[in-house]
């Protein structure tokens, strides 16, 4: 388990570098959250028995792919594809799967991108490839699928209809919440976001803050 724990700091470290840089160059954080969890040991022999996975540290590295996992937060929808480029456009790493479901939402409603990586974790015996899991989403996705991740837990599984029908049209009106909010930050901050402005920022702060109140009727999840 300790690779897979190396695998992560690994990727926390190009992660935090990239967000340091981007705020150094632009003075503006793409990155709002970083989180990271490796697997139980209980949950992965319960996958592993699920998978019907043999016992054996190659099969497990083949077939159990989310060990390691990392979730980024980001604040705009464009922010989260130029994350997911960015990192994987790097040499050490090599992209095993990515799964789209911003583009391609579960029927749920949720969504956000997963990809499969693999990164060279260096030992003292040398290099191992170890399989990391990223999700990438905006604030809104998270916040969603936050709540609908406990909804479905309490629930079992067997989320009710009613349950369900309204947390589809969560997901509509986070979905419209994220344009809204990439609109208001390209009026504000050009489309690349990279000027560098801070009373305009505080203006965009102030925008951002008013229409989370409006929104959420004066309860937003966090302070803007
Ligand atoms: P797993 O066996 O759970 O790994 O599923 P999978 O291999 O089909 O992968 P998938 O990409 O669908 O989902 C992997 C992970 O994404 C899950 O473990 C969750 O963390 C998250 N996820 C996927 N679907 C949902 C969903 O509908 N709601 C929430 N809240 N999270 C989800
Ligand atoms: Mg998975």
């Amino acid at each position: 388990m300790m690779e897979y724990q190396f695998a992560v700091d690994e990727v926390l470290t190009k992660v935090n570098i990239l967000r340091d840089e981007f705020i150094h160059l632009h003075r503006y954080n793409p990155i709002e959250h970083v989180s990271s969890r490796v697997k139980t040991t209980t949950s992965l022999v319960a996958k592993m028995a699920r998978k019907h996975t043999p016992p054996e540290a190659d099969a497990i590295r083949a077939q159990i792919t989310d060990i390691a996992g990392i979730r980024i937060t980001c604040s705009f929808i464009a922010d989260t594809y130029r994350v997911l480029e960015t990192l994987v456009s790097q040499d050490d790493i090599r992209v095993i799967q990515v799964k789209d479901y911003i583009a391609n939402p579960k029927p749920n409603g949720y969504k956000s991108i997963h990809a499969i990586i693999d990164i060279p974790v260096f030992l003292s015996t040398g290099a191992v490839h170890v399989p990391v899991e990223l999700q990438i989403r905006t604030i809104a996705m998270d916040f969603w699928a936050s709540l609908e991740h406990k909804i479905h837990y309490k629930f079992d599984g067997e989320v009710p209809d009613h349950l369900a029908e309204s947390l589809s049209d969560a997901a509509v009106i986070a979905e419209q919440l994220d344009h809204r909010m990439e609109n208001l930050h390209r009026e504000v901050h050009g489309s690349a976001g990279t000027r560098d402005d801070s009373a305009l920022e505080d203006v965009e702060d102030a925008m951002i803050t008013q229409l989370w109140r409006q929104l959420a009727g004066n309860a937003g999840p966090q302070q803007a």
